[in-house]
């Protein structure tokens, strides 16, 4: 429902001064954020943070039985769930029409890049075309257009852009100014939504920035990722389940942090004076072999004895290294990782071997095994 004239605030309809608002006055003025992606891992860390952080959050599902809800319910009871997808411009603009929010996060996508060769068409859509869909939302609701700018206290907006953009790398570490040359759809997808998140900040003066996040892990990571397939694979070997781990190329190097770190960089870029795109990673990279190195000693085992490579976990192209320079967040920002690679691994092969041991299974929390 958009006002005749001018704009809406993001609060709009529901703004101050009318009597039936008095009462609920201080409720109003806590800050209102939408994350799509609500029942990923990052959505998870986020919804905590910002709500810690005095947020009223609210999170778009999808689905009409999504499983992840229960799960996020338990988890989350603060939450306020909306319906949505992100192949639906209608639901969008629904939704933001609903939550009045003042910020948006949109951190849904098909993030598995195995994924993204075997759908790649899907993966367009929600990764790449999402991202229109999501911005689109917040122009239509805010009457952002061609001859009318964003006014004081637009909707924010952060998009979840990756390191996998850099793909092939020019340079090593990889900045804000490092060209993308992505190797999978899943990677132009990202490229896409990284262009147009910067295309509607010039186009419309809208306050639209991505962050160019590494590799980030924790406990809710999903099992098809290496870090948790391994933090399982070690947790099922230890407890007697399996005795074989199997995995693709061992020797690509990634840029490992933890999550709940890389949460606080989104809320950060929202939070400034003016829209900047930021590279966010902790700046050490480490190989698979580092990473099985870490996860089977802290299980006293060695993975030598356990880990066979198979060709069916191979990608048609490889993204061999990735190591981000994450200076200006640093100095801009003020945005450091708390947790190290070691750290982040122990915790994750902790969990697991918690959650194994006390009968639970993988899919009882993120993900189902590729
Ligand atoms: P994730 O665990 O795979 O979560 C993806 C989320 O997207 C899920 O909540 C999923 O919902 C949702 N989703 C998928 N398709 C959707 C659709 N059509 N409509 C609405 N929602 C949909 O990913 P993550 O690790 O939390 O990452 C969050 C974001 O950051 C993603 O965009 C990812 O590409 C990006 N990113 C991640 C990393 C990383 O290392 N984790 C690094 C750089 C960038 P369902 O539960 O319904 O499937
Ligand atoms: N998943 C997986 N499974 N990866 C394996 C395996 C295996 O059995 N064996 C070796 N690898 C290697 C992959 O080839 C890749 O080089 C590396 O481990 C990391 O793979 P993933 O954990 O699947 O993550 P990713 O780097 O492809 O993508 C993640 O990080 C991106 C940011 O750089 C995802 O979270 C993306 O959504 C994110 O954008």
């Amino acid at each position: 429902m958009l006002p005749r004239h001018g704009l809406i605030s993001p609060r709009g309809p529901r703004a101050a001064n009318h009597p039936v608002w008095t009462a609920t006055l201080e409720a109003d003025l806590s800050r209102r954020a939408l994350i799509t992606g609500i029942t990923g891992q990052d959505g998870t860390y986020l919804a905590e943070y910002l709500t810690a952080q005095g947020y009223e959050v609210w999170g778009l599902v999808r689905g009409q039985q999504n499983p992840r809800v229960r799960q996020l319910r338990q988890l989350l009871g603060e939450v306020r769930l909306i319906r949505g997808d992100l192949l639906d411009q209608g639901s969008l603009i629904s939704a933001v029409e609903r939550v009045q929010p003042d910020e948006v996060y949109n951190l849904a996508a098909i993030s598995y890049v195995p994924m993204s060769w075997a759908q790649a068409e899907l993966t367009g859509e929600v990764t790449g075309l999402g991202v229109l869909r999501v911005l689109e939302a917040i122009r239509v609701c805010s009457g952002i257009s061609a001859s009318r700018s964003p006014g004081r206290g637009q909707i924010r907006f952060y998009q979840a852009s990756s390191s996998e953009m850099f793909g092939m790398v020019r340079e090593s570490p990889q900045t804000e100014q490092t060209p993308f040359h992505p190797r999978s759809p899943y990677g132009v997808a990202k490229s896409y939504g990284h262009f147009l998140t910067q295309n509607y900040r010039e186009s419309y003066g809208m306050f639209a920035v991505s962050g160019v996040l590494f590799n980030h892990e924790s406990p809710r990571r999903g099992a098809e990722f290496v870090t948790r397939k391994i933090s399982l694979g070690v947790a099922k070997i230890k407890l007697g389940y399996e005795r074989q781990l199997r995995l693709g190329n061992l020797s690509a190097r990634r840029d490992w942090g933890f999550a709940g770190d890389y949460v606080r960089a989104m809320h950060l870029m929202l939070g400034q004076d003016e829209p900047v795109d930021y590279v966010i990673g902790t700046g050490v990279t480490h190989s698979v072999e580092d990473l099985l190195d870490e996860a089977f000693t802290f299980a006293g085992l060695d993975w030598h004895d356990h880990v066979v490579t198979d060709a069916a976990f191979i990608r048609p192209a490889e993204v061999d290294k990735l190591c981000a320079d994450a200076s200006a967040a640093r100095e801009n920002i003020g945005w450091e990782p708390k947790i190290t690679f070691e750290e982040v691994i122990g915790m994750m092969v902790e969990a697991d071997l918690e959650l194994l041991s006390s009968g639970g299974q993988a899919e009882d929390w993120f993900g189902d095994t590729w």
